[in-house]
């Protein structure tokens, strides 16, 4: 597969978004020159960066139009929400692949996929930003090119490589933590683009209150199945309740706020990632009973992102 070439029909800014898109782009190419000799760590690393960088761009992309009240906003900011959670679906299989063919022909999709949305985004959503090119560059001024805190690994998204492994049910329970995931996604990229403390204090109510509908429903399912470990499960529910209390309480505060921040973006993430991997997975043995007992329920609703 021949290479993405930068070329000025694909400037939208000669700013920032410019910016974004070529380092895409070049992350897009590595991948397309490694895919067919470089082995899995290797790919895992770049898929991580694209997922990352494509997470990040979206965001703040989304967030520049709204500020700029650009018309096509709303189509944009799902067109975005689709291509991260298409790119994070097709980097899953890759990660679950075992078999060397299994491997090649999601690594080939990924290929296919990256090339598509890239040149079709950009070209026939994002070109007509060009409209509102000087809005754009005022808005955007103070912006750090992607990749900027690369070395704060806390300001780091939770990415497929993280969470492929940590499938309870393939039902509800995953449903509830993926959404749990893109909350905290969420909160890291407010964080990571300097977001106001009043946004960051809206986002981490919404993942306080989505954690706790999870939570009790969870343990409502636990008890149902007479699962032995409850009351342990339901004491480390309430830590992160607790916990996610306090730091509400310290952003109301204004006090040390930017420290808080930070911590909060890998409190959150290594605690899902303990959580769910260690704990939820002791589920794992009642999945048919928690099934069963699920059959009725329904997906709960999902908070607005970005
Ligand atoms: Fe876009
Ligand atoms: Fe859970
Ligand atoms: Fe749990």
């Amino acid at each position: 597969m021949t290479k993405i070439k930068w070329n000025d029909r694909l400037t939208i800014d000669g700013g920032i978004i410019d910016v974004d898109h070529k380092t895409i782009i070049g992350v897009t190419n590595q991948f397309m020159e490694l895919k067919d000799r470089a082995d899995k760590n290797e790919l895992t690393a770049i898929l991580s960066d694209l997922e990352h960088y494509a997470r990040s761009h979206f965001w703040r992309e989304s967030q520049l139009q709204r500020k700029i009240g650009f018309a096509g906003m709303d189509r944009q900011h799902e067109e975005h929400l689709n291509l991260v959670r298409a790119l994070a679906n097709v980097v899953s299989r890759f990660h679950a692949a075992l078999k060397s063919d299994e491997i090649t022909g999601v690594v080939n999709e990924i290929g296919e996929l990256l090339r598509g949305w890239l040149i079709d985004h950009i070209l026939q959503s994002d070109i007509e930003m060009v409209a509102n090119r000087a809005d754009i560059v005022a808005m955007s001024a103070g912006m750090s090119p992607l990749g900027k805190a690369d070395g704060d690994p806390g300001l780091r998204t939770i990415g497929s490589e993280l969470i492929h492994g940590l499938d309870i049910d393939g039902g509800l329970i995953d449903d509830d933590h993926a959404h749990l995931v893109d909350i905290i996604n969420d909160f890291i990229l407010a964080v990571a683009e300097g977001g106001e403390t009043d946004h960051l204090q809206r986002t981490l109510k919404t993942l306080s209150s989505y954690a706790r509908d999870h939570f009790s429903r969870e343990e409502a399912l636990q008890a149902s199945v007479g699962f032995p470990l409850a009351v342990q499960h339901q004491a480390a529910h309430q830590e992160l309740m607790i916990k996610m209390a306090s730091y509400e309480t310290l952003l109301g505060s204004r006090l040390n706020v930017s420290r808080a921040k930070k911590e909060l973006c890998v409190v959150l993430k290594d605690w899902l990632l303990n959580h769910i991997g260690k704990q939820d997975a002791n589920m794992r043995p009642y999945v048919a009973k928690i099934r069963d007992a699920a059959k009725n329920l329904q997906p709960m609703e999902k908070a607005m992102l970005w």
